[in-house]
């Protein structure tokens, strides 16, 4: 199924755009892709960035721009160290975008080269992301040291088995959060033999309590009936499940079974203010001596994954005539509070759409 969604002229139509948050951090690309003297291009909040390593083993993020006249940097070098435009030449320091020479200056020229800055985002790399803070317009360069904690994965322990998974979703960042927090789809969504039937549908009764920017779905025991969390059950202990999301985008579930783990991440980010992408790392002890287990994790997570951009992509195909929608209670209460929290934070205020904990019912 095609990804763009076009007019019969074949001209792409944008589905509604959502309100973005800026000044957090967002994964850019897989570091993997980061290798000697290569820059990659990525797209975040509609900014275009050149990503690359430096030789030290640095990670860096610049605007695709050169400041001197706007060709993408991404199409001129990188020996390692410096970042060399295509179009003048001049060559910048890729962490923090100084300029470092433009070789038309000669000894008559007053302009000091080290004066000009290409722009540089924060990037860190953790779980295998490259990590961007994005400042919200006009708030100047960032130093990664006024910044808050870059997102990590969990991990209990140091030995463990990890898998990524990611997907473009032809929707704005709101329909993917809410679409991920949505408990009522899965039956019809993730139907599948391996994982649960439309027919074991029962009624769910879930506690949910405030934290920070966020809310999570207190420790409980998982679904009884779905087959992955049978499976963890052979190790004979009870098996708590946490889930928690906070602003602006992330997804994190830990389930702890005695000693043995499973943690994700999941994380949905703007790549413009009409489309965004999925992104799933994961970590577990569990299993950790069976061969095969990340490929087999890996191929469920990966049918998973695509259960909801295929289900995203058909409804892009609504979304694009702009349809008025609606909120339920209680299988919806998740979204509704998503979008109070995004209200608060876009308005600087810190109310909280919970006051305490509450109980939530739904059948799925
Ligand atoms: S446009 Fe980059 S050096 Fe002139
Ligand atoms: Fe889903």
């Amino acid at each position: 199924m095609p990804l763009a969604t076009t007019t019969e002229a074949g001209v792409p139509i944008q589905g509604p755009s959502a309100t973005l948050i800026y000044d957090d951090w967002y994964p850019a690309l897989r570091t993997d892709r980061l290798r000697r003297k290569k820059l990659v291009t990525a797209m975040l909040l509609g900014i275009p960035l050149v990503l690359g390593r430096r030789a030290d083993g640095r990670v860096f993020a610049l605007r695709d721009s050169c400041p001197h006249r706007g060709i993408p940097l991404s199409v001129g070098w990188f020996d390692g160290n410096r970042v060399t435009c295509r179009y003048h030449g001049w060559e910048f320091e890729p962490c923090g975008g100084q300029c470092q020479l433009i070789p038309s200056l000669t000894s008559e020229d007053k302009l000091d080269a080290t004066r000009i800055y290409a722009t540089a985002f924060p990037c860190e790399e953790r779980d295998g992301h490259a990590w961007v803070y994005v400042p919200g317009a006009g708030s100047g360069r960032r130093t990664s040291t006024a910044l808050p904690a870059v997102p990590e994965l969990r991990k209990f322990g140091p030995r463990y088995r990890a898998a990524f998974l990611t997907a473009h979703l032809p929707c704005n960042v709101d329909h993917g959060i809410i679409g991920l927090m949505d408990p009522a789809h899965g039956p019809f969504v993730h139907q599948a033999w391996w994982w649960r039937s439309r027919a074991s549908i029962r009624e769910k009764t879930k506690r949910f309590e405030p934290i920070p920017e966020g809310f999570r779905m207190s420790a409980h025991a998982p679904s009884g009936n779905s087959a992955p969390y049978k499976l963890l059950g052979v190790y004979g202990q009870p098996v708590e499940t946490t889930i928690d999301f906070v602003l602006p985008n992330r997804r994190t579930e830990i389930i702890r079974c005695g000693d043995k783990w499973f943690s994700s991440l999941t994380t949905v980010t703007p790549v413009t203010a009409s489309t965004c992408r999925i992104d799933v790392v994961a970590a577990w002890n569990v299993f950790y001596r069976v061969p095969f287990v990340t490929p087999i994790a890996k191929f469920f997570g990966a049918k998973f994954v695509r259960q909801d951009q295929v289900t995203m992509i058909q409804q892009a195909e609504g979304l694009k005539h702009n349809p008025s929608l609606m909120l339920i209670d209680d299988a919806d209460k998740p979204a509704k509070w998503y979008f109070a929290l995004k209200q608060a934070r876009l308005e600087g205020s810190s109310k909280h759409p919970m006051d305490g904990a509450v109980e939530l019912h739904w059948r799925s």
